[in-house]
């Protein structure tokens, strides 16, 4: 027998937490979020069990839950999340290239005296992997990506824009996660003073253009 025949066909299944708060209520859609576990990130783990549903009601940022599911329905984790929030950016001309910063003219404005360009731009708050009962094996964190960029395009293809940005930790493998899809550092931001689940004392900003 081959292994496609006893393992199920599956997909994944996106819910805005805001759907999931109006159809189950606050206490269903609060026991759901508090199994989510992200040990090498505290950040993305304490924002969905202790700020992504105000944040959500209050339309400061939408988080989008991701459930694996079987085709047949009877299996589903939830295997990650991200969270997106309607923000803009500067950029300094001298970290961009010439193609960039004709873009950046296009879609934002230009400060001759500091150099910068400002611009509308999605921020992807975040981003991570359910690690509890091994559902970060589920899905890739390219996949996961991927599904915040297409929820970005499909909002710009409706509202306009081009931009997308994000911040992370100097980390190493982060690093190398966002570079190899694309994203291009920027910049540095200090940490706010309530920032206390974030490593280090700034986060690494990065951009891209879709
Ligand atoms: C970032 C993420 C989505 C990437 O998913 P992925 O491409 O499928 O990669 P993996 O989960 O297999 O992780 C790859 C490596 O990065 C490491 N890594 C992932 N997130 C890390 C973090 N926040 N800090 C340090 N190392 C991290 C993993 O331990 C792994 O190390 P290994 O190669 O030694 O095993 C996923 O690792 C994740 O959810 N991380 C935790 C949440 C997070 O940090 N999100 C980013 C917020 S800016």
């Amino acid at each position: 027998m081959k292994i496609s025949e006893i393992s199920p066909d599956t997909h994944f299944v996106q819910m805005n937490l805001s759907e999931v708060i109006s159809q189950l209520g606050e206490d269903d859609a609060k026991h759901i979020l508090s199994s989510f576990s992200c040990p090498l990130n505290l950040d993305v783990e304490n924002f969905l069990k202790s700020k992504a549903i105000e944040f959500s009601k209050r339309g400061f940022s939408k988080t989008h839950l991701v459930y694996w599911m079987t085709d047949d329905g009877n299996e589903k984790e939830l295997v990650g999340y991200y969270t997106i929030a309607s923000k803009f950016i500067t950029i300094q001309r001298s970290v961009i290239n010439y193609r960039e910063a004709r873009k950046l003219r296009e879609h934002g404005i230009f400060d001759s005296k500091l150099n910068e360009y400002t611009v509308a731009a999605p921020l992807i708050a975040q981003l991570g992997k359910n690690f509890h009962n091994g559902n970060n094996t589920l899905i890739s964190g390219k996949d996961l990506l991927q599904m915040a960029i297409d929820k970005i395009k499909m909002v710009q293809n409706e509202v306009g824009g081009r931009f997308v940005y994000l911040e992370c930790e100097e980390e190493q493998k982060l690093i190398d996660f966002y570079e190899s899809n694309n994203f291009k550092l920027f910049g540095k931001r200090k940490l706010d003073l309530d920032e206390t689940d974030i490593k280090g004392k700034y986060l690494l900003q990065y951009f891209t253009i879709l």
